[in-house]
């Protein structure tokens, strides 16, 4: 197996997404800073209620889906087919806006930290109209997989781990996306096989790391090379968090209209033609 180098560096800027919510994005910042099959990355995280409280009021979405892993912190979903679900500390909400959907996500406490991430996954053009679905996944049924140096908790995908496979708490896209917190002690170290298949990134977002010889920037989308079909993740003295999120390619056209990804400029006018017409989730 040979090693994968450390490609790019996307630095998170900051913006406000929602009704006025922090955020930093890396992956989706401009619309040509994408990795194909992900189309967006943010972080959030504050301790001040200001940054967060207004939360995200009743928007809509096609074409997609989108991934909130909650560190720390409340939130509530709801959507148009009647969906409910509470997301806390460690928690994965799962949604597929697929043909259409329309949800909100409120803040439910009002003081605290709140911490964590939406990643958004683009759907190839054959799903895009699927029924729109929704999984809150509790912290509990996320596997956990314990390693000399640290631990990996797999939300989605399967990974080998000294020589052992695993599997993650959502396997069955057609894009195979792996998504993985690592939590790496001082100095400690992890070997994990990513198939040159994939697409991938790191995303530092405690402590200090190096992929390789290669120092990780904090707040950053890291892009793998597509030079290897392994990586190579060292800690520095105080240790290190960091996702791994990696997925095959679509390789197909993508035209973004804010919360619709579509594959042609068309399907987009069409889209917003039915959401006009209140037809976007017929
Ligand atoms: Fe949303």
């Amino acid at each position: 197996m040979t090693l994968r180098s450390l490609k790019q560096i996307i630095p998170a800027l900051e913006t406000s997404d929602g009704a006025g919510v922090r955020i930093k994005r890396s992956i989706g910042q401009q619309q040509n800073i994408r990795l194909d099959p992900f189309l967006m990355l943010d972080e959030f995280g504050s301790a001040d209620a200001a940054d967060y409280m207004a939360g995200f009021p009743s928007h809509p979405h096609r074409g997609f889906e989108t991934v909130t892993y909650m560190i720390e912190g409340h939130m509530l979903h709801e959507d148009h087919l009647g969906n409910r679900g509470n997301l806390r500390n460690g928690g994965v909400q799962w949604m597929t806006a697929g043909r259409g959907i329309i949800h909100s996500e409120m803040p439910q406490q009002e003081e605290g930290v709140m911490r964590g991430f939406q990643l958004w996954l683009n759907l190839p053009a054959a799903e895009k109209m699927t029924e729109a679905g929704y999984r809150d996944i509790q912290p509990e049924d996320i596997p956990e997989i314990a390693f000399e140096g640290g631990t990996l908790k797999l939300i989605a995908g399967s990974v080998t781990v000294n020589g052992q496979a695993h599997e993650g708490a959502v396997p069955d896209r057609s894009t195979q996306p792996v998504y993985a917190d690592i939590h790496l002690a001082p100095g400690g170290t992890l070997a994990l096989p990513v198939p040159k298949t994939h697409s991938g990134m790191l995303y530092l977002y405690e402590g200090t790391a190096s992929l390789g010889d290669s120092e990780l920037q904090r707040s950053a989308a890291n892009i793998l090379g597509d030079d290897g079909d392994k990586i190579e993740l060292n800690a520095g003295e105080t240790g290190a968090r960091l996702l791994l999120i990696a997925g095959r390619p679509i390789g197909e056209p993508v035209v973004q209209y804010g919360p619709f990804v579509m594959n042609t400029r068309e399907e987009i006018e069409q889209t917003l033609r039915d959401y006009r017409d209140g037809r976007l989730t017929a």
